[in-house]
């Protein structure tokens, strides 16, 4: 990019990926740099409450937003991002974007609409489906399937669910504790919990499904809440091939640039450090970036960048709209206080705040 020499430039920023880490980033920077927002679609969907509004739809319209609702200065580009070269980065739909930094925050590999109304009207579609039902197949038992569960239990509670898992506990990414006390909520809502088990979804025939072992399960629709892929895959082929960890993740270093990359950084899921892969988590890792690519584009010695260590996290999982497991370091409780911190809005107020919009409604 030619620098021009009457006016000082502001420096390009290129954030890819439009989830958790990439919205707070471009929202840090757009005042500061030209910041580009390369997301294959037009919103950033919250995504810890999109269980909420599968169950109800309304929900959805203050967690659904459109990028340009928080960001007014930044350049949407609402496309995938396909490769990156050490100048610029390609979309699907054919644009190269120069860059002089890069701030990658593709997470997990999702499909999506590319628009907000299409994406209420497809939690609309998830609500008919589950009301209109008498059995629900939940396959997943990590965090979002025991949410899912919670959820369907709460607002529907004369809905047979059934819930299957094929690890040998509930919720294994944090403590036995916790996978105990998701266990014995969602047994005392009468959820048919089945571990251990998995299930061939390619073989759902008229509803009748069977699992590993063979027992055979008859629900009227289902949902799968098992892991995404991690969203890296575009970058297979391009300069940052060699920075991907055996997992498809990037390989950061303590100010979350990529190791060997000077000017490119990384958020969230996609990033390599060791740690519970949760909301929080990336949030914190986007204002260590947005912090160091201040201090990067106003000249300032490297180091004095910030740096990430991965600390203690408080895990709480939902359940249904009132109660909820947490664990802490030392403890893991369950009930009503967990739900009071998280379960009533889902920190959805919290979030929109920190993107500058009014927590409750949009007055416009
Ligand atoms: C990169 O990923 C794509 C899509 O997943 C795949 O088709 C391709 O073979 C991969 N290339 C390499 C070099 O791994
Ligand atoms: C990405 O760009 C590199 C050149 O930097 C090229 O070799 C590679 O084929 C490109 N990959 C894709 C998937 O277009």
């Amino acid at each position: 990019m030619p620098k021009s020499v009457e006016e000082k430039k502001k420096m390009r920023v290129v954030v890819i990926g439009g989830g958790v880490g990439g919205s707070i980033v471009a929202y840090s920077l757009q005042s500061v740099a030209d910041v580009v927002l390369i997301d294959q679609k037009e919103y950033y969907d919250i995504p810890w409450a999109s269980l909420r509004s599968m169950v109800e739809p309304s929900f959805a319209e203050r967690s659904v937003i459109n990028h340009i609702d928080y960001l007014p200065k930044v350049q949407i580009i609402a496309s995938s991002a396909t490769n990156i070269t050490d100048r610029e980065v390609t979309t699907e739909d054919g644009q190269k974007v120069a860059y002089d930094y890069v701030v990658i925050a593709t997470g997990h590999l999702e499909s999506a609409p590319k628009t907000k109304a299409e994406r209420l009207n497809e939690y609309k579609a998830d609500f008919e489906k589950i009301k209109s039902v008498n059995t629900v197949l939940i396959v997943g038992g990590g965090p979002t399937g025991v949410e899912l569960a919670g959820e369907i239990s709460f607002a529907f509670p004369d809905k047979k669910l059934i819930l299957v898992h094929r690890g040998p506990r509930l919720l294994e990414y944090i403590g036995s504790k916790a996978s105990q006390m998701a266990m014995d909520w969602l047994t005392a809502k009468k959820v048919d919990v089945i571990l251990d088990q998995s299930i061939n979804l390619n073989h759902l025939n008229g509803g009748i499904v069977q699992t590993s072992s063979g027992e055979t399960i008859k629900a009227d629709c289902h949902f799968v809440c098992t892991g995404k892929p991690i969203g890296s895959s575009w970058l297979n082929e391009s300069i940052l091939q060699n920075s991907l960890n055996i997992h498809g993740k990037l390989v950061v270093d303590q100010n979350l640039r990529i190791r060997g990359h000077k000017n490119i950084f990384a958020v969230g899921d996609i990033t390599d450090i060791k740690e519970i892969k949760q909301g929080c988590v990336a949030q914190k890792h986007a204002h260590v970036t947005a912090k160091n690519l201040k201090i990067l584009m106003n000249g300032e010695s490297e180091s004095k960048m910030a740096t990430y260590k991965p600390g203690w996290e408080m895990v709480i999982v939902s359940l249904g709209r009132k109660e909820g497991v947490a664990q802490f370091p030392l403890i893991t409780i369950s009930g009503y206080i967990p739900g009071k911190i998280k379960s009533e809005d889902l920190f959805v107020g919290r979030t929109r705040k920190q993107l500058g919009l009014n927590p409750y409604l949009d007055e416009k």
